[in-house]
C-alpha cells in the first residue's frame, strides 16, 4: 500500500523565487534565508519520495473571483508554472500523478469532503516556492523535480476559508486515503504558506516572533489543541495573510500520531526546524517531521 513517511512544512515568498532565479541567494540579505534549507535539500536527497503530495494556496493566479473552491485537487499530468506578472519563472513544468490524485479524490470525497476537480491549471509561487526552496535551483528545460506531484489548492485568498479543524481532520482523511491505494509507494506530504504576514492595510508589514513560534511548538507537539485555534487569532496575531497556516494542519493530520481526531501513538520526529524574519513582508518558518 501507499504510505505518507513525512511531512514538510514552509512558508512561500514570490520574492524568494525571484531571488534564486536572478542568482542573488548568496547575497547578505538572502543568504542567512537560504541556509536554513542546506539541511531540507539533503535530507529530500536522502529520503527521495516517490510522490509530494503539496498543500498550497493559488494566489488568483489560476482561480479567480469568478470561481473559488475551498479544497480543490490536481488530478493532470502536468502543470505549467503561472504567469504572475512579469512571466513564468523558469523552473521545470510539474509532473502530476493522475492515478493517485484521482483515488485521493474518490476516497476522500467518500468520507465527506468535498473536493473540487483540476484536470488543467499553472501554478503559482505558492507550489513552486516550496519545491525551489526543498530541491535547489533546476534547469527549466534539462531539470525536473525529483518526483511527481499532486497539487492541492485550499482558499485562503477570498472569505470564507476553511477553518484550521477543518484542515486537520481533512488531513486524516487524506492519510487514510493514501494508505487504500494497492501500489507501495512513498508519500510525502507538505504544508505551505505563512508564517505571519499582512501585505495590504494599517498593518501592513505585520510580523508576530512569539506568535509563530509558539504556534510551532503547538502545531508539532499538540496538534489537537493547535487546530482548535480560531479563526481570527490567525488574523489579529499573525495578520491576514498569516490564515495561510491553516493549510500546514493538513499535513499535520496526515501524520501517523493522528487518529480519530487525537493523537493516540508517539509524535512524529522533529527532523528539522528553522525560522527567519523577514523574507520581504513575510516570516519564514520550516519544519521536516518524520512518523516516529
Ligand atoms: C508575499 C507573501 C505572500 O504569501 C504572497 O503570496 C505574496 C507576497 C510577500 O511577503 O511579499
Ligand atoms: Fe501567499
Amino acid at each position: 500500500m501507499a504510505k505518507i513517511t513525512a511531512s514538510v512544512y514552509t512558508s512561500h515568498v514570490p520574492a524568494i523565487g525571484a531571488a534564486m532565479d536572478m542568482g542573488k541567494t548568496q547575497e547578505a540579505y538572502w543568504q542567512p534565508l537560504f541556509k536554513g534549507y542546506d539541511y531540507s535539500k539533503q535530507w529530500l536527497k536522502d529520503n527521495k519520495p516517490d510522490v509530494i503530495f503539496l498543500v498550497y494556496n493559488d494566489h488568483a493566479t489560476a482561480f479567480s473571483l469568478d470561481m473559488i473552491p475551498t479544497f480543490a485537487i490536481g488530478t493532470a499530468a502536468e502543470y505549467k508554472p503561472a504567469d504572475e506578472g512579469y512571466g513564468a519563472r523558469p523552473v521545470p513544468v510539474v509532473k502530476g500523478h493522475p492515478e493517485l490524485a484521482s483515488h485521493i479524490a474518490q476516497s476522500v470525497i467518500q468520507q465527506d469532503f468535498d473536493l473540487t476537480i483540476v484536470n488543467k491549471m499553472d501554478v503559482d509561487h505558492g507550489l513552486t516556492v516550496p519545491l525551489s526552496l526543498m530541491c535547489g535551483e533546476q534547469d527549466p528545460v534539462k531539470g525536473a523535480w525529483p518526483c511527481p506531484v499532486i497539487p492541492f489548492a485550499v482558499n485562503v485568498v477570498q472569505y470564507p476559508v476553511p477553518s484550521g479543524q477543518r484542515c486537520f481532520n481533512l488531513g486524516q482523511a487524506i492519510r487514510k486515503a493514501v494508505e487504500s491505494y494497492d501500489e507501495d509507494l512513498n508519500i510525502h506530504i507538505w504544508g505551505t504558506g505563512g508564517m505571519s504576514h499582512q501585505l495590504q492595510g494599517a498593518r501592513a508589514g505585520l510580523i508576530n516572533r512569539e506568535w509563530d513560534n509558539h504556534w510551532l511548538d503547538l502545531m508539532i507537539n499538540d496538534p489537537v489543541a493547535c487546530a482548535q485555534t480560531p479563526h481570527i487569532d490567525y488574523v489579529r496575531e499573525a495578520g491576514s495573510e498569516g490564515i495561510e497556516l491553516v493549510m500546514w494542519l493538513i499535513a499535520r493530520g496526515a501524520m501517523a500520531d493522528v487518529n480519530g481526531g487525537q493523537v493516540t501513538t508517539a509524535l512524529p520526529t522533529v527532523k528539522h526546524r528553522f525560522y527567519h524574519v523577514p523574507a520581504s513582508n513575510t516570516a519564514v518558518g520550516h519544519v521536516i517531521l518524520e512518523n516516529a
